[in-house]
């Protein structure tokens, strides 16, 4: 349909809309997406001292542990994401999200998946969650644009782009983009992992149930690990910050412990 529009026009409209809350184009027949075909994702160069990997063919886990290990940098763990084809998140998403504040620095924030304002950005925790997050870092003495490397943060998610509605990511999500969050984690080097909320607990404890975890240090790819309330269900439940709060003097104790 041929609505006279010019592309800058129906562009304003559409994000117009979109500030609005408009999440779904509705038409008068239903468009399925899914079956389009999604434009071809460049291939990461793998570096050439990367081991050569046998992949087996339609097995979406064991290409991204492929593509995971031949990363050998942030930067090519980041291009070799931006080149996996196999989620269809990737379709519906403005940006990938790949991380935040200082690589190396001693703890490592993993939160959930980026919302609106992370993928419209590419930078996790930009919104409101991560306002909160970042005055709880700052309550600390910690920062993702610290100076000094010993008190900055490093963050990333477990998915790299927005699921739609933000609704929670599925357990194949998870499992297929999991060989490159413990890549990131590996590449990085932090010394203290922080798991805000379930997803991040399922994806790297391999269990959920936030409530019960939170506070209790557990191991997570053979580093120590804290899971935390996620700040966005702090916005929702404010009378759990008080719990928060003792979870974030417990990390700086150890942080301060651990030199
Ligand atoms: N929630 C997350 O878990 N991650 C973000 O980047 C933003 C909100």
């Amino acid at each position: 349909m041929d609505s006279g529009m010019d592309w800058h026009a129906a562009r304003a409209a559409l994000e117009w809309q979109v500030e609005l809350g408009a999440t779904d184009a509705i038409q008068d027949t239903p468009v399925n997406r899914f079956e389009a075909a999604p434009p071809a994702p460049a291939r990461a160069q793998a570096p050439a001292a990367a081991p050569a990997a046998h992949v087996p063919e339609d097995d979406p886990i064991a290409e991204a542990e492929a593509a995971a290990a031949g990363a050998q940098d942030l930067g090519a763990l980041k291009a070799a994401m931006a080149a996996y084809p196999h989620c269809d998140l990737r379709r519906g998403a403005r940006n990938l999200v790949f991380a935040d504040g200082v690589p190396g620095a001693p703890v490592m924030i993993v939160g959930e998946a980026p919302g609106r304002d992370e993928d419209r950005e590419g930078r996790p925790f930009v919104g409101r969650a991560g306002q909160l997050l970042d005055r709880m870092l700052d309550a600390i003495g910690r920062a993702r644009d610290a100076d000094s490397a010993g008190h900055a943060v490093y963050i990333t998610n477990v998915l790299p782009w927005r699921p739609p509605q933000n609704r929670t990511p599925t357990a194949q999500e998870i499992a297929m983009l999991l060989p490159f969050l413990r890549r990131h984690v590996t590449l990085a080097r932090p010394r203290i992992l922080v798991l805000m909320g379930n997803a991040s607990c399922q994806a790297l404890l391999g269990r959920s149930g936030i409530t019960r975890l939170r506070g209790h240090w557990d191991e997570a790819l053979g580093l120590p690990a804290l899971p935390m309330f996620h700040p966005a269900y702090l916005l929702r439940n404010p009378q759990a910050k008080r719990e928060a709060w003792a979870d974030l003097l417990e990390l700086q104790a150890r942080l301060r412990g651990a030199g």
